[in-house]
Order: structure tokens, then sequence, then C-alpha cells
């Protein structure tokens, strides 16, 4: 590749916005569509069984080809990269990708969502690469519970070895995704909460959602986010906080005692997709502008046939400028419409 080409003009001016005048700020990357969980709602066992076809190492991109393409999304306007999976701690090396990725020109900032499994093993040479701070998936600290939501596998000792971990490294703010489904795990969620109180570490609960065709979505199991709030407020009185920035995927809540900061991910119950700013490449390098999309396009094949930066540019521009999803909004309609055939959350990446 020509090094000039690597040289990111950081001006926003031919920066996309897509057709509801939403810019692309945040990349999501899935470096891995394999797990070792089988979160019945993301990866249900009978479907992600051992025969299952994942990609081969030579379909994902490779790291050379994820740095090109997070380059060119920074050109287009990203500044946020998210490294998800799947489980991205399989993939081989990553640090080194963080490494590079974290000195990329434009690249304000670098999260990595995991279920922890491996963090223990990887925390320090995370931080040691660059990366800052992490997100963890953690549903319930109740074992039993816990081995039901992740498909048997893993324990909550290794998560919390793994948050421990991250946080004697350094990786600060350390958050704590919690998936909440009725009847599953929302009996443990206070403990969760006053385990985590005052430790700095931020709980966000997430609203179960219909993400893919496989996970049997019922909304029967979402439990609303207002009325998860005002269970947690009359154990501890909770106060709302204004959303970092335009787009930000969480509503903020601080305990009023002082004792920390709790979110709200609330896609079914209040969606957020006037604002979402969010772009999707799946470890073989499509690139989906919704996480409930059922179609991506293919930005291996021209990487891979000698696109230049430019023409990946002009794609990716095109795809995004004529960009209209807003599934969340239009979730109930969708759904009767059409039970689409939207992508799985583990190949697309959370
Ligand atoms: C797909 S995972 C990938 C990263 C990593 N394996 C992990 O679990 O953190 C990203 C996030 O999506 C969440 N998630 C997966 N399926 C979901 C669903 N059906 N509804 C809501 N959140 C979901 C997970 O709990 C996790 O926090
Ligand atoms: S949520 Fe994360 S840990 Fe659970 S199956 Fe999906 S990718 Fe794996």
């Amino acid at each position: 590749m020509n090094s000039r080409e690597n040289i990111v003009p950081l001006t926003r001016i031919r920066a996309p916005v897509d057709a509801l005048a939403r810019p692309i700020h945040d990349l999501r990357i899935s470096v891995m569509d394999r797990c070792n969980f089988r979160c019945p709602y993301c990866m249900p066992r009978e479907t992600f069984h051992e025969a299952y076809r994942f990609l081969k190492s030579n379909e994902r991109l490779d790291f050379p080809e994820l740095l090109r393409l997070a380059r060119v999304f920074v050109r287009a306007g990203v500044r946020k990269l998210r490294i998800t999976g799947g489980e991205p701690l399989l993939r081989p090396n990553l640090s080194d990708l963080i490494g590079d990725l974290t000195s990329l020109p434009g690249i304000e900032d670098i999260a990595l969502t995991t279920n922890g499994m491996l963090l223990a093993k990887y925390a320090t040479e995370l931080k040691a690469a660059g990366l800052t701070r992490i997100t963890v998936s953690l549903d319930t600290l109740d074992p039993a519970v816990f081995a039901r939501m992740s498909g048997g596998f893993g324990g909550v000792a290794d998560v919390l070895d793994g948050i421990e971990h991250a946080r004697r490294a350094g990786l600060a703010p350390i958050k704590v995704n919690t998936v909440v489904q009725r009847g599953v795990n929302d009996h443990t969620l206070l403990d969760l909460l006053a385990h985590f109180r005052g430790t700095g570490v931020i709980v966000r609960f997430i609203e179960y959602m219909d993400v893919g065709t496989r996970n049997h979505w019922n909304p029967a199991l979402v439990v609303p986010s207002r009325e998860l709030a005002a269970r947690i407020h009359a154990r501890w009185p909770i106060a709302p906080r204004e959303r970092d920035y335009r787009g930000e995927v969480a509503e903020r809540h601080v305990f009023e005692d002082g004792l920390g900061e709790i979110g709200f991910i609330s896609s079914v119950s209040q969606p957020f997709c006037g604002d979402c700013s969010r772009a999707r490449i799946s470890s073989d390098g499509s690139f989906y502008t919704c996480l409930f999309a059922t179609q991506g396009v293919d930005l291996r094949g021209p990487l891979r046939a000698g696109a230049t930066d430019d023409e990946l540019f002009e794609l990716i521009r095109g795809i995004w400028s004529g960009r209209r999803d807003r599934y969340s909004e239009l979730r109930a309609s969708m759904r009767d419409s059409a039970e689409l055939h939207k992508v799985e959350m583990n190949y697309i990446g959370g």
C-alpha cells in the first residue's frame, strides 16, 4: 500500500451523514465469531453446536485489513471503536491489534467487550497495548443462574477474577453489562448491584433484545428499564444524569448516596435509533448499518481485490448516505411484516 494512502485527513468535510442526518461516529468490530459461552439469548446451543460452521481463520479479516478499514472509517467520521465478537479474547494476539488501533490518528476512544473468562490472562497485556477501559458481561452472581445464562460454560468466580485483574492492571472505568430477563436473573440484580456499589464499577442493565433469529425472543421476558429502575430506587435512591454524548446508548443514573453510577440500555422499551451513529463490521468484513440488519455489504472482497483507500471510502460513504435503519423504533410493525433473517450477534458484534 502506498504509505501516503495512510495519511488520513481528519477534516470531516466529506464525512457522510445518513438519510436521517445521523453521522457515523462509532464502529464496532467483531474480531471473532466464535465464543467460549453459549448464552441462550445470543448463541443458543441447539444452533451453535459442535458441528456449527464458524468462519475459518482466513475468512476473518486479518489485522492489517482491519487496521486499514479502521483508517478509512476514521475518514468517514468514526472516532470511537469497540472491539467485540463472539468472544474477542479468543482472537489470537488481540493485544497487537489493540496496540495498532490505539495509535491510529483520529481515534479518540477504544473499548472492548468481553465475557471476562480470559480476562485474568490478558488484562495486563491489553492495558500495556494501550487499552484504557473495558466492558465485562456478567448477568448474575448466582452460580446456578449464571450457568443457565452462559449455556453451562465458565463461572462467576472466573469473571470476577477477570474484573479484579482488569482493575489491578489499571483499566478504568470498568463497566459490567448485564442482560436482564424476567424470571431468569431479575431476582438477582440487587445482589449484583450490592456487590459493585462503591467499587467504581459501572453496572449497565440491558433489556433483552430480539437480535438475530435464533434466540427465541419472547417479549414477556423483557423487563422494561423503568420498572427495574423503580425496583432499584426503592432500595437505593437513584437520580438521572445527562448522557455523556449524543448517541450514547446507556441512560445514566447515580446512586444518591454517592456510591457510584449505573446505566440502562433500553433498546426495546425506549428505542434510541434517532441518534444512532453506530456502524458494524463482521468478522469476515461485511459492513452493517444496524444491529438488526438483514444484510451487510462485503468490504473484504474489494479489500482483497486491491481497492484503494479512496474506493473503500466511497463505498462506505455511499452505503452510509443511504442508511435509513431504525429497527428498534419500528420493531412492532417489522416483526409482524417480516420475521427477517436478521444477522446473528456473535457474527456482527454486540
Ligand atoms: C454479543 S456480546 C460480545 C462480547 C462478549 N462475548 C460478551 O459477551 O461481552 C456483546 C454484548 O451483547 C449482549 N447481548 C447478547 N445477546 C443479547 C440480547 N439478546 N439482548 C441484549 N443483549 C445481548 C451481551 O450480554 C454482551 O454484553
Ligand atoms: S453474549 Fe457474548 S459470551 Fe454470550 S454467547 Fe454471545 S458472544 Fe458469547
